[in-house]
């Protein structure tokens, strides 16, 4: 009966095309050109899309994929990673525990070096790509800034010693935009885990080819990260155990970056103990209070409880639970992978920017509601979560 009823909507918004995109420059008449210049896209491409309560993914166009999304119709695209999960049964590593916070003071000095000029700077830079989307030449182009940007940060910022433990690489895919991956190597001998950070860097507008300056979603989660890294690598921070910041591409596409990368380390049998996804952490609705929103489903409860117990002890705000819903953003790719994850996002779900994104006014300098000491907020939480999980030798 959904199944009949999603079809439906589907169907209907196919045979519709036109009616979702209320704006001068969507494409007029009832045939779609089928190259956009500057995009890598064809609308017609079948892909293989799993949706909520289905048992199988079910074959749409890239087309139909876009018109679902704007409907509000959320899903994993599992074209290339039908079998991610599939390995999680015969993992090897002990459900993770998560001691108490430890390294309050160290990670309190850290705290108080966060920029908020610095994230200022990126978001302004990350929003002046016309387009972060994952299939488009200024989506290629805005992982490079962001890949060279973290290359120049930790020349500068990185002791020469800690230098030789950090790698940064290209995570290639098979549309332009790579993910990008940053690993500070743990000190410890008998520790094979590893701690991910992780944020979405590409952007889209409900209709690909128009602006998306995606300043809240998610450049706010992506500076918010890089900030907490800095900062971090600027204390001369190693931790005991590996610790890892992702930037994926192609979320909006149906989390296609992420689960790229989750099926790589499942299938190399990474011991993932916890991942903390951050996507939107600017936005503070006019007339409400300013939160912290602890996403409650399709995450792990007992890192959950982890994460806020960190909010307690570290931020200035509170935090609420909320719900975001099925393939919301990133971290459902690792929990689909049996990886533990948890999603932190900008206030409660009602009160999250629905307004502005995926349209050409997810601005940072659209309203006063856009803030960057609230992004600071995600920054601490990041470091919080990177030293207490991660460690901090100190014989670094
Ligand atoms: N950041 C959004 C998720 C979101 C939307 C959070 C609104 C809070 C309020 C994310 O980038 C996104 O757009 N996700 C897609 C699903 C994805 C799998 C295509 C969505 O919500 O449609
Ligand atoms: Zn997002």
């Amino acid at each position: 009966m959904k199944f009949l009823a999603l079809f439906a909507l589907v169907s209907a918004a196919v045979a519709t095309p036109l009616a979702l995109y209320d704006n001068e420059q969507s494409p007029l008449g009832d045939v779609l050109p089928t190259e956009y210049p500057g995009f890598d896209l064809k609308l017609d491409a079948p892909r293989l899309v799993q949706l909520e309560g289905q048992e199988e993914p079910v074959v749409m166009t890239e087309l139909e994929k876009i018109q679902a999304k704007a409907q509000g119709i959320r899903f994993f695209d599992v074209t290339e990673t039908t079998d991610l999960g599939s390995l999680a049964q015969f993992r090897t590593a002990a459900k993770p525990s998560y001691p108490p916070p430890s390294h309050n003071e160290s990670v309190r000095a850290v705290l108080d070096t966060l920029n908020i000029q610095n994230l200022e700077d990126g978001i302004k830079k990350f929003t002046s790509f016309r387009t972060r989307y994952y299939r488009s030449d200024t989506g290629k182009q805005s992982q490079t800034w962001l890949l060279n940007k973290i290359t120049e940060l930790t020349k500068e910022f990185a002791p020469k010693l800690l230098q030789n433990s950090i790698s940064i690489q290209e995570f290639p895919h098979t549309w332009t935009q790579s993910s990008v991956i940053v690993r500070i190597n743990g000190t410890s001998t008998d520790d094979d885990g590893v701690v991910i950070i992780g944020a979405h860097q590409d952007s889209t507008n409900n209709w690909p080819f128009l602006p998306a300056p995606g300043a809240d979603d998610d450049g706010s989660g992506s500076m918010s990260i890089l900030e907490a890294y800095r900062a971090l690598i600027a204390a001369g921070w190693q931790p005991e155990r590996a610790v890892e910041f992702h930037w994926y591409a192609a979320e909006e596409g149906g989390l296609l970056g992420s689960q790229a990368v989750a099926r790589s380390y499942e299938s190399r049998n990474v011991n993932v103990v916890a991942m903390s996804q951050y996507d939107m952490t600017a936005f503070v609705k006019r007339g409400t209070r300013e939160q912290v929103g602890i996403i409650t489903d399709f995450t792990d409860p007992d890192l959950t409880q982890y994460n806020k117990d960190l909010v307690d002890l570290y931020l200035d705000i509170p935090w609420v639970d909320t719900q975001c819903g099925y393939a919301c953003s990133d971290h459902a790719s690792w929990r689909k992978a049996g990886y533990p994850s948890v999603f932190t996002i900008e206030s409660s779900f009602p009160e999250s920017n629905h307004q502005y994104i995926h349209t050409a006014n997810d601005r940072y300098d659209i309203s006063d509601e856009f803030s960057f000491e609230h992004m600071r907020e995600f920054s601490k939480l990041a470091v919080a979560f990177a030293v207490e999980l991660g460690g901090w030798s100190k014989s670094s």
